[in-house]
């Protein structure tokens, strides 16, 4: 694969290389990167907003931080990862975002640290390897998020998900995952950690359970909320632990 020209501004990001942190959250949608700012990040400044995908940098408890969205979807997360990972000065790339669960004991409102990520994309391909890649989470932003997790006192699981291409999956036919393990169902993991692993950075997905696949149980919008908090303090207490080994 022929490497890109590294400049800053990118195709897609107005912000100069100096204004991205070394550790960056990615929700999946664009006006939850403004919440989350406002909500817990000191003095967040609008650094990106081509396509309304804002992107903002501030502080967490003294740490640089900046949150800025992926997009739904593998080709949306690879574009923004690439970029962050290749052109800007990024270390870690934190996913925050919504999983569909498979497992009885994977609840509505559980946090799920994606240890690895299945995809039933062809994403994988562009890297022409004479196998299959197993895409897996950076060892040592897992393992921060897993202390961050029983500080907390967080309701978590470590394990498999799956990144898939469809939202509107077979249900039966996506439920063979579960028979491998696999926990959940989200869309832009496998992408994210393909990256990080060609870009030699590091990366993880952090998800709460939204919906179920075998149950039904669905949440409620106070409930996503602060299962959506549990899930930001574990994002940003890793981006602050990170910070304290540089
Ligand atoms: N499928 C894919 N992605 C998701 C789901 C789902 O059921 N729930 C939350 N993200």
């Amino acid at each position: 694969m022929s490497e890109h020209k590294s400049t800053t501004p990118t195709p897609h990001i107005a912000a100069q290389k100096g204004e991205i942190a070394r550790t960056v959250l990615m929700p999946g949608d664009p006006l939850r990167s403004k919440m989350i700012a406002e909500t817990f990040l000191d003095g967040a400044k609008l650094v990106n907003n081509v396509r309304g995908v804002q992107g903002y940098t501030g502080t967490y408890n003294g740490v640089p931080v900046t949150v800025m969205a992926s997009g739904m979807g593998m080709p949306s997360m690879g574009i923004y990862s690439y970029e962050l990972f290749n052109f800007y000065d990024v270390e870690n790339i934190i996913r925050v975002g919504t999983a569909g669960s498979f497992h009885e004991d994977v609840k509505v409102r559980d946090v799920v640290l994606a240890e690895g990520a299945c995809t039933d994309s062809n994403y994988g391909a562009q890297f022409m390897l004479p196998g299959t890649f197993a895409p897996i989470a950076s060892y040592k932003l897992l393992s921060l998020a897993v202390a961050e997790s029983k500080r907390l006192g967080a309701r978590y699981h470590v394990g498999n998900v799956v990144s898939s291409d469809r939202f509107y999956n077979d249900v039966e036919n996506s439920l063979d995952w579960a028979k491998m393990g696999v926990l959940a169902v989200e869309m832009e993991a496998a992408a994210l950690y393909m990256n990080a692993a060609r870009a030699g950075k590091h990366a993880l997905a952090i998800c709460t359970i939204s919906d179920h696949l075998v149950t039904g149980e669905d949440t409620t919008v106070e409930e996503r909320q602060s299962s959506f908090t549990t899930m930001m303090k574990i994002a940003l207490g890793v981006a602050a632990a990170d910070s304290a080994d540089v």
